[in-house]
């Protein structure tokens, strides 16, 4: 079995069963979210009717109704989840200059930050070399971390990033200083579905993962109970096209 060609012919099946899984599953996430919409959108116009009747039987009729859209809300959520997760596959590259990206992502979050009082602060190394990015899924990747580290701080909190060259690499750290992982937590968060969130997917950061990984980059977690969360971003650089 541990023939170099069978072990070849081995890891093609097993990639092209994967490959059918994982098309299977999407597809499927897509036909679940169609009749979903449909079963939203008339739990919504039953609250409406309903909210209007004073009656007790109406009344509980209608908390009822709201658990219901409350889970289908939930579902909608995971379904979008997966369905970026999935697709997560195929960056289309250009060449940008990731402390401009890091600047802009951080312009968009800086309203749903201060709401939760959660103080955004940029460390960016000016003599960065450009890399070659997806901006899209990049900003995916940045909104999962941030909003990874507002979660983690409900009272609030600092996250910084920190880019720096290393070698022929970049890097981006996101720093925060919340309740950080157990050992425990740290071994399981990159599997699909893991959270500890009454209201997570647990896919933020295998997506984030695989999204970094398919742009020949690394993500490494660094965190201690008590002493905050580092997610460190390694990047390839650009190769330079100017002299
Ligand atoms: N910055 C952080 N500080 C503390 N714990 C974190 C941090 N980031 C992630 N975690 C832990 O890792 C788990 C998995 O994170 P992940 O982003 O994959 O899923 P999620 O946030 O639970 O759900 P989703 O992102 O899909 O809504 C979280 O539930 C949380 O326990
Ligand atoms: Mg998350």
């Amino acid at each position: 079995m541990n023939h170099p060609v069978n072990a070849e012919t081995d890891h093609q099946r097993l990639l092209s069963q994967y490959t059918e899984i994982a098309a299977l599953a999407g597809a499927l996430a897509h036909e679940i979210r169609n009749p979903l919409s449909t079963i939203s959108l008339n739990l919504e116009l039953m609250t409406e009717d309903l909210s209007k009747e004073e009656n007790p039987r109406d009344q509980r009729v209608l908390r009822k109704v709201r658990i219901v859209q409350r889970e289908c809300d939930r579902l909608t959520q995971l379904l979008e989840d997966f369905m970026r997760f999935a697709r997560a596959g195929e960056p289309e590259l250009e060449r940008v200059d990731l402390n401009a990206e890091v600047t802009e992502f951080i312009e968009f979050f800086r309203p749903e930050a201060q709401a939760a009082r959660l103080e955004l602060s940029p460390h960016l190394s000016t003599d960065l070399p450009g890399v070659r990015l997806d901006r899209d899924l990049f900003r995916q990747v940045l909104l999962n971390l941030a909003r990874n580290a507002r979660e983690a701080m409900p009272a609030g909190g600092s996250l910084e990033f920190l880019s720096q060259r290393t070698g022929e690499r970049v890097e981006l750290a996101l720093i925060d200083n919340g309740p950080g992982m157990s050992k425990e937590t740290q071994a399981k968060v990159c599997e699909v579905f893991f959270t500890t969130k009454p209201n997570g997917s647990g896919l933020g950061l295998p997506t984030v993962r695989k999204i970094i990984e398919r742009h020949g980059g690394t993500m490494q977690i660094d965190s201690e109970p008590g002493r905050g969360t580092r997610i460190t971003l390694s990047l390839p650089a650009a190769v330079e096209l100017k002299a």
